[in-house]
């Protein structure tokens, strides 16, 4: 009797195609207080390539705008973040759930300490403390259990320095307050991010006609080579509201900084 058997020989078989992972922050909604530039803006676009969906804030509304079509925001507001009754305006109105608020408002104050009256002094303060307890505040009814609020502190201004003033002092209550909010607020989460020199609209302002210089200068000098990018930040503040194991800490991102100056 005489049987077929198919000997053609095929080679073993293809690797499955690996399996693309899952989006991080699929159906998340994140709220970007100060979205419309430098680090919240490409926190938005990260956030969106992983599944969220977001919401940018800012006050000059034709450069929110702007921001808001150029990553398909859900829903932009044009207001100052350092007034306590629009803050808590917007958040009343905004509709919930929402998993993540990341506060990129309030720049860093510098000058000499002797110089400040106490309204300078008060804003430099509330520029991101006060600013990070109205927030949490009024996002905590919001969130999902599961949330975090990401506040920014300053590397930069840790290393006390003439003509630094008052950032060196808010630079170095940053961490303490995260760790004592995170107590509070859990389960839902609260992390800071403390970059030194970041490449956004933000210090080319600082810096004006010094800022290709300082590229330079950071370039030659940086453990990593290069300067850090909105786009570096943004990977951190993600990986920050995915990773629910992370609380109450603050991360500094400034490419060794810190460690050759
Ligand atoms: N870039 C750096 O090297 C660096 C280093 C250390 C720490 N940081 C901190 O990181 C944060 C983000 O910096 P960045 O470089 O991304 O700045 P940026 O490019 O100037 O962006 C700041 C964003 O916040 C908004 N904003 C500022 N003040 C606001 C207010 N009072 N109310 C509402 N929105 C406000 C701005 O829009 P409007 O101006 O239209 O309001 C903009 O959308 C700041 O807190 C900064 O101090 C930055």
């Amino acid at each position: 009797m005489t049987g077929t058997t198919d000997t053609t020989d095929t080679g073993p078989a293809p690797a499955p195609a690996p399996a693309r992972p899952e989006p991080a922050l699929r159906g998340q909604v994140v709220v970007l207080i100060g979205g419309s530039s430098g680090i919240g803006l490409e926190t938005a676009h990260r956030a969106r390539g992983e599944g969220a969906e977001v919401v940018l804030t800012g006050r000059n509304p034709d450069r929110l705008k702007r921001a808001a079509d150029a990553v398909g925001a859900r829903q932009t507001a044009a207001f100052d973040a350092t007034d306590a009754a629009a803050l808590k305006q917007f958040f009343g109105d905004l509709p919930g759930p929402i998993d993540h608020v990341m506060v990129t408002a309030g720049g860093p104050h510098y000058g000499p300490l002797l110089t400040m009256d106490s309204a300078q002094l008060r804003d430099s303060l509330s520029g991101h403390v006060e600013l990070g307890l109205e927030v949490a505040r009024n996002a905590l009814g919001k969130m999902r259990p599961t949330g975090t609020l990401i506040f920014m502190g300053d590397a930069g201004s840790r290393r006390v320095a003439p003509g630094i003033g008052i950032a060196s002092a808010v630079s170095a209550v940053m961490p303490p307050f995260v760790a004592a909010l995170a107590l509070e607020i859990a389960p839902a989460r609260v992390n800071a991010i403390a970059p030194g020199f970041v490449d956004t609209p933000l210090s080319a302002s600082v810096l004006a006609d010094r800022l290709d210089a300082r590229r330079a200068e950071l370039s030659a000098q940086l453990p990593i080579g290069r300067v850090v990018t909105p786009g570096d930040v943004a990977a951190l503040a993600v990986h920050l509201m995915a990773n629910t194991a992370l609380t109450g800490v603050t991360y500094d991102i400034d490419g060794g900084q810190q460690l050759v100056s």
